[in-house]
């Protein structure tokens, strides 16, 4: 679990800011759920046998003996949250989310504990068009950060085609169980999906052999993927089917997708989404189609900062205040206080350093909060009403009077 420091959230305040203006775009509107819900909620909602549930929930028994967990995703929580408020009378919905979610693995360069995502959930649209509209909108958001990312898709079918698909996976992996790694061996039986997966060398010759999920689709799942597809070429945005991309979370259904960078080493899924037209009505609600995905806010932070290392992507370094008032004197300290004041009511974000002390080592602190200009206050120039503002990176001095020093400043 990190601390985000102040010299980083420019960065992460930057990704919040171009994800909220594309959601804006797409029509996509915030909701706000809690980080604590019922451990039972994603039990249902994520699966069972899930690895994200089986090994890596905070779960814990609150004094009423309820239990509950810190939400490790934002999908069932906020599928609890429109059910609850009956969100689905009104017709389909499109809403986005951010904040932290918790997950016990085991942590490394770009996979923590607590991290932070940001998602999209739209509901009551069972349509390609969506899916297409929602892939495209990632791409956008990434585009506008300047981030490269590769796209990959898949179908994971549905309920009609995927039980056959996975006996018949089943039977090949238990045949070949002695090439499958131990994590592989044990989700055979649990979760066979999931073997298609593993990265582990060893299993390569086998899971390449394995029967191919796009080669079982239903008709129905069939025509979907391909109107995802078409939909896909037909606004440019560039993906590579990947029959082996079945997600770690049990409630999708046909479209599954993700986005990778390969600056970012071994974690490199930056984001990642689906269909779930099942998840609703298995948690209670009436059956509604749903997609969303959740981007890795870590991992986007991480990206945008080796692209400034770079020199792919100017630096960003926080803007410092447009003046800093140096204070020679007990009388320059006041005045201080009082043209601050007046700087701010007018949108003019200053600084000083209250506790006054040499004028070199406040110029030092000017310098060092990063302050474009400073002005020298003591009992002098609070009598005259003059003093001289100087240019931080010029040093060049102009003079200017103390009672015009807001309207200046507000005109510059
Ligand atoms: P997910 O693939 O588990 O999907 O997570 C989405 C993204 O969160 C990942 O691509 C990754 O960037 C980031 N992430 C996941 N775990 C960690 C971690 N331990 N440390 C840092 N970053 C991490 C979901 O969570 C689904 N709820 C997405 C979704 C929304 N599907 C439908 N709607």
């Amino acid at each position: 679990m990190n601390d985000v420091l102040p010299a980083e959230t420019s960065r992460w305040q930057e990704v919040e800011r171009v994800a909220r203006q594309v959601f804006a775009l797409y029509g996509y509107r915030e909701i706000r759920t809690p980080v604590v819900e019922p451990a039972a909620l994603f039990a249902r909602g994520v699966g069972e046998l899930t690895d994200i549930v089986t090994k890596e929930m905070y779960v814990f028994e609150d004094k009423g003996e309820d239990l509950l967990a810190l939400r490790p995703e934002g999908t069932a929580g906020v599928v609890r949250s429109f059910i609850e408020h009956g969100a689905y009378v009104e017709g389909p919905q499109k809403w986005f989310y951010g904040g932290p979610m918790f997950r016990r693995e085991r942590p490394q360069k770009g996979r923590y504990r607590q991290f932070h995502q940001i998602g999209c959930e739209a509901f009551g649209i069972a349509e390609p068009a969506l899916d297409v509209e929602q892939i495209a909108m990632v791409s956008d958001l990434f585009g506008r950060l300047g981030v490269q990312t590769e796209l990959r898709v898949n179908s994971v079918g549905d309920g009609n085609c995927r039980p056959a698909y996975l006996e018949e996976l089943r039977g090949y992996l238990t045949a070949n169980r002695d090439a499958l790694c131990g994590d592989c061996k044990d989700r055979t039986e649990r979760n066979p999906l999931r073997v298609l997966d593993c990265k582990v060398e060893s299993c390569q010759p086998v899971l390449q052999k394995a029967p191919s999920l796009q080669d079982k689709l239903c008709p129905d799942c069939r025509a979907h993927f391909d109107a995802v597809r078409v939909g896909l070429d037909a606004l440019g945005v560039a993906y590579r089917v990947d029959a082996r991309l079945v997600r770690g979370l049990d409630y999708y259904v046909r479209t599954a997708f993700e986005f990778s960078s390969d600056a970012l080493g071994s974690q490199s899924a930056v984001a990642g989404g689906g269909r779930y037209d099942k998840l609703v009505e298995t948690l209670g609600g009436p059956p509604t189609p749903g997609i969303g995905f959740a981007l890795g806010e870590e991992r986007l932070v991480m990206i945008l900062q080796e692209l400034e290392k770079s020199g792919r992507r100017p630096a960003m370094t926080p803007p410092g205040p447009e003046v800093f008032l140096v204070s020679a004197d007990p009388k320059g300290a006041a005045e201080a206080l009082r043209i601050c004041s007046q700087l701010r009511k007018a949108g003019i974000a200053c600084d000083f350093d209250p506790r006054g002390g040499k004028l070199k080592t406040q110029f030092k602190q000017a310098e060092r909060v990063g302050a474009r200009q400073a002005l020298v206050l003591g009992d002098a120039e609070v009598t005259s009403r003059q003093a001289k503002l100087k240019d931080m990176a010029t040093r060049a001095e102009t003079p200017v009077s103390l009672d015009e020093l807001v309207a200046k400043l507000a005109r510059s």
